[in-house]
């Protein structure tokens, strides 16, 4: 019994976890079915006192310290549960399984009832920050037994990615909560890929913007208020050549967006508890839309669109920044407004200030804009959606008319800004007092009788509306 921690799943994720938890003082040992995999990172380890690796389960099992602690590393989905069925012949009671991938939180639920009766502690942990963060300090969102976290928590707060000097892990709450806040984690990452990406589109449309240009436009909003990794990597993207032949790589990528189903899960969990998140909706639907090129390209030809009217560059530079900024906003607060819901409807007693917190360093989504979050929360832990905390209210009352500005030139010019109208949308319809949604309530009784409510009388009514 050697090793502090085990994990399985040694491809480039696992890897690099398994070298920063060694380079952190622990030991660790490596579990993969591939030989390959096994002898790289021992390879890569250097030194098999601190890390090592076998592609035997019973090894493995046997040179871990006990309770032992096993993280998973392997594809969401079916593999996760054969992973599972694999160990439990070679572990003890007490031990504790965390996986560390993108799982739907009721499978990480079933998962943990499942081992419970086996007397298996189980993490659902989400690590945010792709194979350099799993290197260098993930954030990490974990959520399972208060107990067990104890034994965990040395490891990951040395791993983790750290903020001014504090870790970005937190025990997160019961059961799923980590897989579920790592979901809308990606949720708000799809929202904050597409405005970025529509800015661009705009300023590259409207303004002319020359891929430099783009590249010192995001490097210097990265320098601000929108300082965030999603606006750096996009400035750095602007300036990458293309290897292959002339010009920039961006330009050669084709338009058809991937996706892995985190923000689709994020999406339909939002429907199902009733919270609006329209901006990560979008983000969904938009990278579906992307899909259909051939029909775009066909439907292209048979439309058409406006010739964007010419703009001057500058103001059109500093109205992106502040559209971006306020759509930020927006997302983020969408995405909080549905944890705060989920953790009442799930029993997570999730504490929003702990996850803003968690997410200002390490992860895809972190930004500048989360030390402001992480304070709004933890001033007013009841807060029930971002736009109603005092420390806002300038932010986006500062950014809201740029917004409309925007939204209302990519409609007239015929830019897709649909992340960005939708967030205006949202704050309008969210900022309304009086909403024409009475109509929809007569409309219901009209029809259907369906019944309505009163503003000036309590009770349940239904009229026999004259045909
Ligand atoms: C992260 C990311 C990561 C996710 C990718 C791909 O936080 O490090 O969210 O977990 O797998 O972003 O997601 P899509 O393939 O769905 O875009």
């Amino acid at each position: 019994n050697t090793y502090d921690f085990g994990l399985v799943g040694l491809g480039v994720m696992g890897r690099n976890f398994i070298l920063n938890v060694a380079d952190n003082g622990f030991t660790a040992f490596g579990n993969d079915l591939d030989e390959e995999k096994v002898n790289a990172l021992i390879e890569e380890g250097g030194n098999e006192e601190k890390v090592n690796a076998t592609s035997s389960v019973a090894t493995f099992a046997q040179g871990l310290s006990t309770p032992r602690k096993i993280m998973l590393l392997v594809p969401a989905g079916k593999v996760v549960d054969i992973v599972i069925d694999n160990l439990l012949p070679h572990l003890d009671k007490g031990d504790i399984i965390i996986d560390g991938g993108n799982s739907f939180f009721t499978d990480t639920d079933r998962r943990e009832a499942y081992l419970q009766e086996k007397g298996i502690n189980f993490f659902g942990a989400g690590v945010s920050g792709g194979a350099k963060g799993a290197r260098k300090g993930p954030s990490i969102m974990p959520g399972g037994s208060r107990d067990a976290y104890q034994h965990v928590k040395p490891i990951f707060e040395a791993v983790s990615a750290k903020y001014k000097g504090e870790p970005c892990v937190a025990y997160l709450g019961p059961k799923s909560a980590g897989n579920y806040v790592k979901m809308v984690h990606n949720g708000i990452e799809y929202g904050l890929m597409q405005l970025t990406s529509e800015i661009y589109d705009l300023l590259k449309k409207a303004g002319d913007l020359t891929n430099e240009e783009l590249h010192r436009t995001y490097a210097s909003w990265n320098a601000g208020r929108l300082q965030s990794f999603l606006v750096e990597i996009t400035s750095e993207i602007f300036e990458q050549k293309d290897d292959l032949g002339d010009g920039h790589l961006v330009d050669k990528i084709l338009d058809k967006a991937k996706q892995k189903g985190t923000g689709k899960w994020t999406s339909q969990n939002a429907m199902d508890l009733g919270i609006p998140v329209p901006t990560i909706d979008v983000a969904v639907s938009m990278r579906e839309i992307s899909a259909l090129k051939e029909e775009r390209v066909k439907a292209d030809e048979l439309y058409g669109r406006p010739i964007p009217e010419s703009v001057v560059k500058k103001t059109l530079v500093n109205k992106a920044e502040s559209a971006l900024y306020f759509a930020f906003i927006i997302t983020y607060a969408q995405g909080m407004h549905q944890l705060a819901d989920a953790s009442k409807e799930y029993g997570y007693e999730l504490e929003l200030g702990e996850i803003a917190k968690i997410w200002r360093a390490g992860c895809i989504i972190r930004a500048a804009l989360l030390a402001d979050i992480t304070q709004a929360f933890k001033a007013d832990a009841g807060l029930q959606n971002l736009l109603l905390s005092p420390s806002f209210l300038d932010k986006v009352q500062e950014t809201v008319g740029a917004t409309r500005e925007l939204v209302a030139y990519g409609a007239t010019n015929g830019i897709p800004l649909p992340g960005l109208s939708n967030a205006l949308t949202y704050f309008d319809a969210y900022t309304s007092s009086r909403l024409p949604l009475n109509l929809i309530q007569a409309q219901r009784d009209y029809f259907g009788s369906h019944t309505y409510e009163r503003l000036d009388k309590e009770g349940i009514f239904h009229t026999e509306w004259e045909d």
